[in-house]
């Protein structure tokens, strides 16, 4: 399976991005009850895309809110901000920076936040040895990233109708997304990141749609399999759908699609 790091065009796919935010919305509730944060406290958000969970954290800290996003893809970085100025919500802005290098000060946030960034990082360990220097010491971090291949059947099945398709460099980036997701290893790196004091724990959620053609649509909707599409030959797109629908199958309860996907919720303090 290709390592390389052929992630989503995030700057081109940006305006769509959203329709996925209700479906990974309770792995946010979660890393914003691992985060602690109080009103006041100064906080980032590490590849926080289109804004969440920063946004939902503002909108709950109402006027005392402290709260900086940061992401590499620009055009993520105006969604969100755009989000910001339409709402109106005070304490909060959004910027386009890597991970790996934060223009900040050491310790000068007392939380940090990433929701689904770290094993995208071209570098995550030295993303998260960020992540340290800017907490203040006695400051939180809440961070969740996916599991393994085997638990995560969407992109699973995206893998597998795809990649027998195309040249591994094209393949989805289904290794990348699981990078993190064996034991071991998310521990490992925030240790030689310099944590010392941390919990991860596997849980599980599930991405529920009313139907598989519900379903389907929200992939299309969002683009995230673009490249992967446009490399197909034209007699070959007509096929994905269905092949995919074979899958899913095994899913359906009642009528409706509903998809248990594991991730890890590391969360801990320097
Ligand atoms: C799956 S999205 C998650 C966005 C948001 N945190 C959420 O949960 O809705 C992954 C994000 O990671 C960003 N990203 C990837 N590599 C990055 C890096 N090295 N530094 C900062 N952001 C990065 C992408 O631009 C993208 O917006």
């Amino acid at each position: 399976m290709s390592t390389k790091n052929n992630q989503p065009d995030w700057d081109k796919i940006a305006e769509k991005f959203d329709v996925w935010l209700p479906h990974i919305a309770p792995v946010g509730e979660e890393l914003l009850a691992a985060l602690e944060a109080k009103p006041g406290d100064r906080i980032i958000d590490l590849a926080s895309g289109t804004g969440e969970p920063a946004l939902t954290l503002a909108r709950r800290l109402k006027g005392h809110a402290n709260i900086l996003g940061i992401d590499a893809a620009d055009g993520m970085v105006r969604v969100a901000q755009a989000k910001v100025t339409k709402e109106r919500l005070p304490g909060i802005s959004f910027q386009c920076m890597p991970a790996e290098q934060l223009v900040f000060n050491d310790n000068s946030f007392d939380r940090a936040l990433c929701r689904f960034g770290v094993m995208l990082f071209t570098d995550p360990l030295q993303g998260l040895k960020e992540m340290r220097r800017v907490l203040k010491p006695g400051g939180r971090f809440a961070l969740a990233v996916w599991s393994t291949p085997e638990t995560m059947p969407t992109m699973h099945w995206s893998y597998e109708v795809f990649s027998k398709r195309l040249p591994e460099d094209q393949h989805p980036p289904l290794a990348k997304i699981t990078s993190l997701g064996a034991p071991g290893l998310l521990e490992d790196l925030l240790n030689t990141a310099g944590f010392s004091s941390f919990s991860v724990v596997r849980k599980t959620f599930d991405y529920q749609f009313k139907s598989f053609d519900d379903y389907w649509d929200t992939v299309e909707a969002s683009d995230i399999l673009k490249q992967q599409y446009d490399a197909l030959p034209q007699n070959e797109r007509g096929k994905i759908r269905d092949e995919v629908g074979r899958f899913a199958r095994d899913f359906i309860h009642d009528g409706q699609l509903r998809i248990p996907h594991e991730y890890l919720v590391a969360a801990g303090g320097k």
